[in-house]
């Protein structure tokens, strides 16, 4: 009997793993809160869950951006905006004819075990039985607010819930965080405000998006061979950062002496320079429309924008299992629940460099695989002391904020990843050619359907 997969949410994890699973012989049902396809990339997504705001653009170049086997169409640009991303989406879900697969307006409210399998219940009461469940619900929906807030009176919104700069016009406002969410929404809002002020409390390196004309990544995967020590790859990330943008501290940062996740803008550093935004350390409290910064300074605002990120929230699964630790996730690979059988997880992960939706692939044919029964797994026990393990790595790796906890090494990763194909005896190598070959057909498919429009 053809065994029959729940997968939560029609985002870029979603739909990846349902492909992969119509690829093992497992039919996958997609329950989708919102009623459009893409997740996160949605602008205006009736899911409520979207964080995209109209000026949104993907800041991973498009061509190691795509799922390896659906490249995007000719002609796209390097860094697509939201409309391009949902359509991408769209249409891999139409070429994987998974589309007919997804229930939309359906939220999953519940996860229960039932003898071999699980049932999953949905908004409107209906339940249904499944051999197993894939979540990818996505992890930045649910805002994380800054403490140091409370006293405020103005406006105070997250940037999950930031959209446009209009209302912003003549005011001044505070980003705090200067995360890849607050370099981009200080520099959506400062060429209408009155001042934008931008806080940062850790060191940043502001990285350009184009080096000599080319996406950095280009030239950092040229540099940053996997045995480049981290030591010698931060040195040469803040020379090639000075060489376009300066010294961070030159424009009120602190150059970071760690590793911390990439942030690149390209032209952040340019309305600095215009004095269009101030950047500031750290937030300590706030007063009415006072706030109050950790070297003592203090600036009147009219609005606050909280860029601090987000929080993972898993409310559907089974009593006493969530795999929540703080703010990591107690996951064997980030992907194997160690107690709950035939429960995946795909999505749940920040790429430390690289392209977070590339990684779905290499994590939905890792879960199919474990489906399919083609990788065997290591006891319960075996996975808990690889997880803790894991989290050690990060420890030592990351700085210590909430916001490394799912933050990934991708070269260790997939390292981590072909280790069960190999000891499972699973050339998952025999594999690629194949995926190759898929590969180029659909690009001369996609190339085919282009220049039709185009004619
Ligand atoms: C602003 C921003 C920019 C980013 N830029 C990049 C980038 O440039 N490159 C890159 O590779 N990555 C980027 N990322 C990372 C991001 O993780 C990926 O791009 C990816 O799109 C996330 O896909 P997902 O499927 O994990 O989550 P989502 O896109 O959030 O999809 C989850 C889906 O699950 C649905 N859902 C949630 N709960 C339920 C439920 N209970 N029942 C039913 N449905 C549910 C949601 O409605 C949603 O459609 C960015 C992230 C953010 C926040
Ligand atoms: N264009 C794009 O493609 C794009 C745009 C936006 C986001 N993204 C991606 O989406 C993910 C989320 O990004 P994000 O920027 O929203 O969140 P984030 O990466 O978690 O960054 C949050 C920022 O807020 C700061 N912060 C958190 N709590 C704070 C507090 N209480 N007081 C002061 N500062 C605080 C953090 O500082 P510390 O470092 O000190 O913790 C950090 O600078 C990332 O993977 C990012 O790369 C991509």
């Amino acid at each position: 009997m053809v065994k029959r997969y729940a997968v939560i949410g029609a985002g870029a994890g979603g739909l990846c793993a349902a492909k992969n699973l119509l690829a093992v012989g497992i039919e996958p049902t997609i329950f989708e809160v919102g009623s459009r396809i893409g997740g996160l990339w949605v602008y205006n997504n009736d899911s409520g869950r979207s964080p995209a705001y109209r000026s949104l653009h993907i800041n991973s170049e498009a061509a190691v951006s795509s799922f390896v086997d659906f490249p995007f169409p000719e002609g796209t640009p390097l860094y697509p905006d939201t409309a391009q991303m949902e359509r991408y989406f769209r249409d891999y879900a139409e070429h994987f004819d998974l589309t007919r697969r997804i229930r939309f307006k359906s939220e999953v409210k519940s996860i229960e075990r039932t003898g071999d399998g699980y049932r999953v219940t949905t908004g409107d009461g209906k339940a249904e039985e499944f051999d197993g469940v894939v979540v990818a619900s996505g992890h930045q929906s649910i805002p994380r607010h800054p403490p140091q807030v409370e006293g405020f009176t103005g406006e105070y919104l997250h940037s999950h819930d930031y959209r446009v700069p209009e209302p912003y016009a003549g005011k001044k406002v505070l980003v705090i965080g200067a995360g890849n969410s607050g370099v981009d929404v200080a520099a959506d809002i400062c060429t209408v405000t009155e001042m934008t002020y931008l806080s940062a409390r850790s060191p940043v390196l502001i990285m350009p998006r184009l080096m000599f004309g080319v996406p950095q990544s280009r030239i950092l995967v040229k540099l940053e061979k996997p045995w480049v020590p981290w030591s010698l790859r931060i040195w040469m990330r803040n020379m090639l950062t000075r060489i376009f943008h300066g010294r961070m501290e030159q424009w009120g940062f602190r150059t970071p002496k760690t590793r911390t996740h990439p942030i690149s803008h390209p032209t952040l550093i340019s309305h600095i320079a215009w004095e269009r935004i101030k950047v500031k350390p750290g937030i300590e409290r706030a007063e009415g429309n006072q706030v109050f910064f950790s070297d003592g300074s203090q600036e009147t605002v009219d609005a606050i924008i909280a860029a601090t990120g987000y929080l993972t929230d898993l409310p559907f699964l089974p009593e006493g299992t969530s795999p929540l630790n703080g703010t990591r996730l107690d996951l064997y690979n980030r992907v194997v629940h160690p107690a709950l059988p035939n429960v995946f997880f795909i999505g749940y992960f920040d790429v430390s460099g690289g392209s977070n939706i590339r990684m779905m692939d290499d994590q939905a044919e890792y879960l199919s695989a474990i489906a399919a029964s083609k990788i065997k797994l290591p006891s319960p026990d075996e996975m808990r002391e690889a997880i803790r393990a894991d989290h050690a790595f990060q420890e030592k790796q990351f700085p210590n904020s909430p916001r490394y906890g799912l933050e990934l090494d991708p070269y260790r990763y997939r390292k981590m990843l072909a280790r069960d194909y190999v000891r499972s005896g699973t050339a998952r190598s025999a594999s690629k050619p194949m995926a190759m070959r898929v590969d180029r057909q659909v690009a001369e498919k996609r190339r085919q359907q282009n220049s039709e429009v185009s004619l």
